[in-house]
């Protein structure tokens, strides 16, 4: 998960909350539980506790911990900060400034020109 996402704590490699309530809905009831043995900063918690399902999990870093509790009580409370499911991607606009590759992987399509550096 990028710094600038929303949802990003210190956890160096937490799941979006999206990636997990996708699995919630489609393989689970409400009131159903969704252990996570290994539970990090608690994104599949939440995204249990958003769709009216029961939670468990264990984590073994105290810091960690205290953020998962913290992100559950968030979810419970209707202030959880997270990217809605199903928020459209963003799509560059024409005078947005992006990168390009430099070959074209569809064949017969033109390539795009690589960057030119000025020095
Ligand atoms: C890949 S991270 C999970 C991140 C989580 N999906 C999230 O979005 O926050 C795996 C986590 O398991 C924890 N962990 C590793 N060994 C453990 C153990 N034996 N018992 C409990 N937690 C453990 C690590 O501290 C780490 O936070």
């Amino acid at each position: 998960m990028k710094h600038n996402h929303v949802e990003k704590t210190i956890h160096p490699c937490q799941f979006p909350i999206e990636l997990i309530e996708r699995l919630v809905l489609a393989l689970t009831n409400p009131n159903d539980l969704v252990v996570d043995p290994y539970l990090g900063v608690a994104s599949a918690a939440c995204a249990a506790v958003l769709h009216g399902r029961r939670a468990a999990g264990a984590e073994i870093v105290p810091e960690y911990a205290r953020i998962a509790r913290e992100r559950i009580r968030q979810a419970f409370e209707g202030r959880l900060r997270r990217r809605p499911l199903g928020r459209s991607i963003y799509q560059p606009g024409p005078t947005d400034k992006i990168a390009k590759r430099p070959w074209s992987e569809t064949p017969g399509e033109t390539a795009e020109l690589p960057f030119v550096v000025r020095i």
